[in-house]
């Protein structure tokens, strides 16, 4: 692993053929380098040489409302969230035997698509539904008790963890989540985060790795690892197929998880937002050696879902 600070120690890029205690070196220099905020304002430079060539929407992530999000999102057709809402729920089904409710958080929760799913049995269909056209003037208090009208599971319980503070911000106050934290982990955990983080059962994260890398990561799951609490929990998660997970890999192995592929077919994230999109994906795939025929050069990302699980 190569692993390179620009002059201010800000932008971190890495690349993924090292192995073995070269990983030190690499976590130390991480960890050292220094906590500079990569937000500026209250937006933020997410580092995506991982994701090059995906058309960003940085832009509507971090709006006092879900609406832009949500209206940007089904117009590239992204049902990521009803794809991988099947994998998280055969997940809880297992956990529920040895608990009565289970604390989720979701890294990279933006407005809480996740626990909208999970928890009060909407789909992204029903999401844009409700966001994009019948009801999209409610106010956070009717939300709120929209919202709460809707718990179809109420023993889980779910806590935000997004670099986007006003995505997390109203993610709890409609009640979506039960906390919520603002906090950019690729570049450090804040004090709030390392103090008030619950024990949690399971760990979700989906469309957001890539975003978020091994450091990231590796911030995270230490953190857990701290909680004397055994077993730890498990982190489920989607990456889209051009992200290379080797060095997200060996920081879960750090922190004493292993990693398995769970889906045996690619599945669908979103369509490409344009064919400027499709062609320098299309590159990007093709220079990591990955074959696009059967999956994106039939129109869009494909993505695959994971399980790491502490050993
Ligand atoms: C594609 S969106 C997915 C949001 C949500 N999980 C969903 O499926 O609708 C990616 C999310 O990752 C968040 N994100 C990106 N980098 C992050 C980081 N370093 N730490 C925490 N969240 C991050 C973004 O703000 C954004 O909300």
């Amino acid at each position: 692993m190569v692993a390179t600070a620009d002059p201010d120690g800000q932008t971190l890029s890495t690349s993924t053929e090292f192995k073995g205690s070269q990983w030190f070196g690499f976590i130390e220099l991480f960890c050292n380098a220094p906590c500079t905020n990569r937000t500026q304002g209250s937006r933020v430079e997410f580092i995506v040489s991982e994701l090059d060539g995906k058309a960003q929407f940085d832009d509507v992530y971090f709006e006092n409302s879900p609406h832009s999000y949500l209206r940007a999102m089904s117009q590239v057709g992204y049902y990521l969230p009803d794809q991988t809402l099947p994998y998280y729920e055969n997940i809880i089904e297992n956990l529920i035997p040895q608990r009565d409710s289970i604390r989720i958080l979701d890294v990279g929760s933006s407005y809480g698509v996740n626990a909208a799913l999970l928890k009060h049995s909407f789909s992204m269909q029903t999401l844009y539904n409700l966001f994009l056209t019948d009801r999209s003037s409610m106010n956070s208090e009717d939300l709120q008790e929209f919202f709460e009208k809707r718990i179809a599971r109420p023993e889980l319980t779910f806590y935000g963890l997004d670099i986007s503070e006003p995505a997390v911000r109203w993610a709890t106050t409609v009640g979506l989540c039960s906390e919520g934290f603002a906090c950019d982990i690729e570049s450090h955990l804040t004090q709030e985060l390392r103090e008030s983080l619950p024990e949690i059962d399971l760990v979700v994260s989906t469309g957001c790795i890539g975003y978020l890398g091994a450091k990231g990561i590796f911030n995270l799951f230490s953190e857990i690892a701290k909680n004397k609490r055994r077993p730890r929990p498990p982190f489920a998660f989607s990456a889209l197929r051009m992200v290379d997970l080797a060095a997200i890999e060996e920081a879960l192995s750090l922190c004493q998880y292993r990693l398995t592929r769970v889906n045996k077919q690619p599945f669908l994230q979103r369509n490409f937002a344009d064919s400027t999109e499709k062609e320098s994906l299309l590159q990007n795939l093709h220079s990591k050696g990955v074959t696009t025929s059967q999956f994106e050069e039939t129109g869009g990302l494909y993505a695959n879902f994971y399980v790491a699980s502490s050993f």
